[in-house]
């Protein structure tokens, strides 16, 4: 049986994030997009847009009014969150920029994909006309077309990397102009695409100790909005 003092922790816990978020706004984007070879076929990552989710309806039940850019996803909206579906990084990118007027906290969960054919066919490419060769270009920065659009919002960014998590996310914190990073593994069972554990690390500053630990994504969501509620204190 737990301590009564622990359950009170607990309690006052839930208390605060019931309404501590209260019509702040926070744009959440989430899931992987798409980027066509053909009608039939793209280049996407096996993200299923699960940890965005989490943090919009986590947002949403604690008073947030929260917009939810998604890329391709079975995942149902979460009550009381607009939700505009998107396929291609260019899409994302100007979905994010359509709706970013007023938005307080940007939480960028999307794993958009980073390249795209220059040319997509109109129509499916047979086998019979051989093997294609495929000519890719990078897809837009949205993080970057953000800081450029002028937004005055704070940018929560995830780095899903394979190794050398804390120390790329570090980076990627300073270099895209973030006020926090979430460092994620990724491509190991029970962390990143898909699973519903992670091993992360929340980053606020360069100095920040920083090791992984295994959390659910609702544990995750919440730290994350925690600390955004923490900052807009
Ligand atoms: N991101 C973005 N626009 C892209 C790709 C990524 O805004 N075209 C955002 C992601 O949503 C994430 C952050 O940038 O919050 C870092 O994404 P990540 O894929 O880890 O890194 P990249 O910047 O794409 O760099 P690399 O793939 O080389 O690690």
């Amino acid at each position: 049986m737990a301590e009564p003092a622990e359950i009170m922790a607990v309690l006052e816990c839930a208390l605060v994030r019931a309404s501590d978020l209260s019509d702040r706004k926070i744009m959440v984007t989430a899931g992987p997009t798409r980027e066509h070879l053909d009608p039939v076929r793209f280049i996407s990552n096996p993200s299923t847009g699960r940890m965005g989710y989490i943090i919009a309806d986590r947002a949403a039940r604690r008073g947030a009014d929260v917009v939810l850019i998604s890329g391709p996803t079975e995942l149902l909206c979460p009550p009381g969150v607009k939700r505009v579906l998107v396929e291609s990084t260019a899409e994302m990118r100007a979905a994010v920029l359509d709706c970013i007027a007023g938005i307080e906290f940007l939480v960028m969960a999307a794993a958009p994909a980073d390249f795209r054919p220059v040319k997509a066919a109109d129509s499916k490419i047979k086998k019979s006309a051989g093997i294609p060769r495929v000519e890719l270009e990078p897809t837009e920065d949205i993080l970057k077309a953000v800081k450029e659009s002028g937004a005055d919002c704070m940018v929560v960014g995830f780095a899903a990397e394979t190794h050398d998590v804390v120390e790329n996310a570090r980076l990627k914190l300073a270099g895209k102009g973030m006020t926090m990073i979430v460092a994620n593994l990724v491509a190991e069972p029970g962390s990143g695409f898909g699973a519903r554990t992670n091993q992360a690390a929340i980053i606020e500053s360069a100095d920040d100790e920083a090791q992984l630990r295994m959390t659910t994504k609702v544990e995750l969501a919440d730290d994350i909005l925690d600390r955004i509620s923490a900052l807009n204190a």
